[in-house]
């Protein structure tokens, strides 16, 4: 399903300093948030009990973060968790995990990224920024400082 959103002030200011001034053309679109968050001194908890895909392996979330930007994050392991910025270097779309190829896909022109935030394949060639995460018994929590 496509979700329907604005563009955050941080995001459009993101993309214009990346070069990307055409960016406002695509943040209506992409993947649906499943849920929102707000940070705490830079720091977004996600508990397993709102976010239940997270408790286990391969689960995945995309996350609006109050006051921040779209996230998102994919349980890589049993001990381990991957976070990165889900606004799309392109055009600013929500990208999402692609299970099948264990990438993270934009929807919107079919730009597609890694788990460690590097372009596997365009149009952008703008990695997207990886944030560090931590899981813990209850929860994941990322660090956006
Ligand atoms: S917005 Fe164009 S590929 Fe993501």
């Amino acid at each position: 399903m496509t979700g329907m959103r604005s563009c955050s002030r941080r995001q459009f200011h993101g993309l214009v300093l990346a070069g990307a001034g055409f960016a406002v053309l695509g943040c209506n679109q992409g993947a649906a948030p499943d849920g929102t968050v707000a940070a705490a001194m830079g720091r977004v908890t996600l508990p397993f009990a709102m976010f239940p895909k997270l408790g286990a392996v391969g689960g995945s979330v995309v996350v609006d973060v109050t006051g921040e930007f779209p996230i998102v994050v994919v349980r890589t392991s049993d001990t381990a968790a991957t976070a990165l910025s889900a606004t799309c270097t392109h055009a600013a779309c929500l990208v999402d995990y692609a299970a099948a190829a264990n990438d993270l896909h934009c929807p919107c022109h079919d730009a597609n990224f890694a788990l460690d935030g590097s372009v596997k394949n365009g149009p952008t060639i703008i990695p997207l920024p990886v944030y560090p995460a931590q899981v813990g018994a209850d929860a994941i929590v990322v660090n956006l400082t």
